[in-house]
């Protein structure tokens, strides 16, 4: 049903020379790491687990998408439930694909007031940006292509898939 676009042994190395190079970037300094759900939450699993030091988890909910296409509202459908002003914050995408639903949820987390602001992306489809966010992490850049596994669902499904799959044939044509 699935080819396997980028396999579990690619997906490791690279969470974890992110989690070295997160890291570095915020010295000592406590992360409030904010998973975006659904989608992070398997990122987010492996993730925290390679940045070393202090960490703290916390998660927002947002929804966009049906099947295949977004529907271009972002809505929050969990908020969260700590005070992120003067923190360190690094926010845990799945993917950005339009940019809307980062770009909302910037704005909506910089205006609480925290100490630093960061963004991190496992998967990053540039081709399709609409609107201009910046990521400063990205696990993978991919073309204009749908993509499941590793916590990226089709309509809630396929996200305990280990690797990051395209439907088949998808990558013959
Ligand atoms: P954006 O607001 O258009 O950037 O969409 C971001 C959200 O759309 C992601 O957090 C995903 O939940 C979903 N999404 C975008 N592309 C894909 C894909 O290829 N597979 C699964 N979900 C996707
Ligand atoms: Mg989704």
């Amino acid at each position: 049903m699935w080819d396997v676009l980028i396999d579990e042994q690619r997906i490791a190395a690279r969470v974890a020379a992110l989690g070295t190079e997160i890291r570095d970037a915020f010295g000592d300094d406590p992360i409030m790491v904010i998973g975006v759900l659904k989608g992070s939450f398997v990122f987010m699993a492996d993730l925290v687990r390679a940045i070393p030091g202090p960490v703290e988890c916390e998660f927002l909910g947002v929804s966009s998408y049906v099947g295949t296409e977004s529907s271009g509202a972002v809505q929050i459908t969990h908020e969260l439930r700590c005070d992120v002003a003067g923190r360190h914050l690094l926010l845990v995408e799945d993917i950005i694909d339009t940019g809307r639903t980062l770009d909302a949820l910037q704005r909506a987390l910089e205006a609480r007031g925290p100490a630093s602001f960061r963004v991190v992306a496992l998967l990053d489809k540039p081709s399709r940006r609409t609107v201009q966010v910046q990521v400063d992490w990205t696990g993978f850049t991919i073309e204009d292509l749908f993509v499941v596994g590793y916590g990226l669902d089709l309509d809630q499904r396929y996200r305990n898939e280990p690797f990051i799959g395209v439907p088949r044939g998808t990558l013959d044509r």
